[in-house]
């Protein structure tokens, strides 16, 4: 708490700023419900509150203080927090052409990590990952050992742990913003590190691609609204080693076409996952992928790609996601990679927003993905991010869709 000298200064420095200074409000005037009792904003404090910070009321905030004498003890720390409340209000998104609905919304600050516990990859700092560029594995697609297996195994599962926490937060007027947060939150108190945060300079923890975004969403201040699809892509860094997975859902309730989308991707990852074992090529999952999307006319993203995990959060091999494709290689027991499809419902060519991250469609139709991380075994695979009873449940697994599932077999059924 700060000294009451310090609080005077404090205030002086505000009444240079603007003209909101606590002595020269008046009592706010709107009314508060009777039921609704608010009380001061002032830690401690549990009067009823009467005065409206003038500058949380500008900018579309709402603290209320009992009086001025709580609003003058507590504006050194309250006031801190109108920088960021202005911005907010003032984001107006920049002037570029957009192809769709969407627009971009304001991004709060970058969060931190202080705890010297959270062991960071080489990128955490700098924004480089180096060692994608000169390890051995950005080149030639590793075996694991057992123990690297382990290590990504337990990554993996907590990634599959936060997109599932995620995934509870999905409805609609909640911002991928708050989302990002709490899932941001989530990783580090079990010991993980976001993985995309600063990864190239990405600015935070996960990623959340809403509608004609195909991938590499940045969580903002937009709140979900009832209609939308959002695509929640986490990633984590536990001892040294990433997880990778992401799913895509409704908020509340959305049209059918947008549903059959999403299940016909899912069906298209499945696909792909069907052909994991020894000795299947890499190009052989694109090929699966595309057959597999042909009956809806779907059409799959070329420029993002599948990739190796582990060390790396992408190492080789790339995995492309259409058919025709040249990726060079194959499964072999031990290796790791993670399948990623990007379906859309028209074009598969993709363009950027101006912050040069948020891909999405080039016709503004929507776009789907389905992510795992994936262990090739001896016979088979093995799903490192599996979905568990905790998973959110897709909207062909809840009751109340069964007359849409029932209008999307006919549909499958008919091709
Ligand atoms: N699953 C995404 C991918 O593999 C994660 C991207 S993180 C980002 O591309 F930082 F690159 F956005
Ligand atoms: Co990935």
């Amino acid at each position: 708490m700060p000294t009451p000298e310090e609080t005077e200064v404090q205030i002086e420095q505000s009444q240079n700023e603007s003209q909101t200074e606590p002595s020269q409000q008046t009592e706010s005037k709107t009314e508060t419900p009777a039921e609704e009792v608010v009380t001061c904003a002032s830690p401690g404090c549990d009067k009823p509150a009467k005065l409206q910070c003038p500058t949380c009321v500008k900018y579309g905030g709402s603290t209320r203080f009992c009086g001025q004498e709580c609003f003058k003890a507590n504006w050194a720390v309250h006031s801190r927090s109108h920088p960021e409340m202005r911005a907010r209000a003032e984001f107006t998104p920049p002037l570029i052409e957009y192809t769709g609905p969407l627009r971009p919304a304001y991004v709060t600050p970058r969060m931190k990590i202080t705890d010297p516990k959270i062991k960071k990859p080489d990128y955490a700092e700098t924004g480089e990952p180096i060692s994608e560029r000169t390890s051995r594995a950005g080149r030639i697609a590793p075996v694991y050992t057992k123990d690297e297996i382990d290590g990504i195994r337990a990554a993996a599962k907590l990634t599959r742990e936060a997109l599932d926490f995620s995934c509870t937060m999905i409805k609609p007027g909640v911002t991928t913003d708050e989302i990002d947060r709490e899932t941001h939150k989530f990783i580090v108190s079990r010991g993980g590190y976001p993985s995309p945060l600063n990864y190239h300079g990405f600015p935070k923890s996960i990623c959340t691609s809403i509608n004609e975004v195909i991938c590499h969403g940045i969580p903002d201040c937009r709140p979900l609204e009832e209609g939308d699809i959002i695509n929640i892509d986490v990633s984590v860094y536990l001892n040294g080693f990433h997880g990778d997975c992401n799913e895509t859902h409704p908020v509340g309730k959305v049209d059918f076409e947008s549903l059959r989308l999403l299940k016909g991707s899912f069906d298209s990852l499945e696909a792909a996952l069907k052909l994991v074992k020894p000795n299947t090529l890499f190009r052989d999952f694109g090929e699966a992928v595309s057959h597999s999307i042909a009956k809806h006319k779907y059409s799959s993203v070329r420029s993002y790609c599948g990739h190796g995990i582990g060390h790396l959060f992408h190492g080789a091999p790339n995995i492309p996601h259409y058919a025709r494709n040249k990726a060079t290689g194959a499964c072999k027991p031990g290796m790791i990679f993670c399948i990623e499809p990007m379906i859309n419902a028209g074009d598969w060519k993709d363009t950027h927003w101006a912050d040069d991250w948020t891909a999405t469609t080039v016709d503004g139709k929507r776009s789907v993905q389905y992510e795992h991380t994936i262990l090739c075994t001896e016979t088979g695979y093995e799903l490192l991010s599996a979905r568990t009873e905790k998973s959110k449940k897709h909207w062909w697994e809840m009751p109340e869709y069964k007359d849409e599932l029932a209008k999307y077999n006919e549909f499958i059924n008919k091709k």
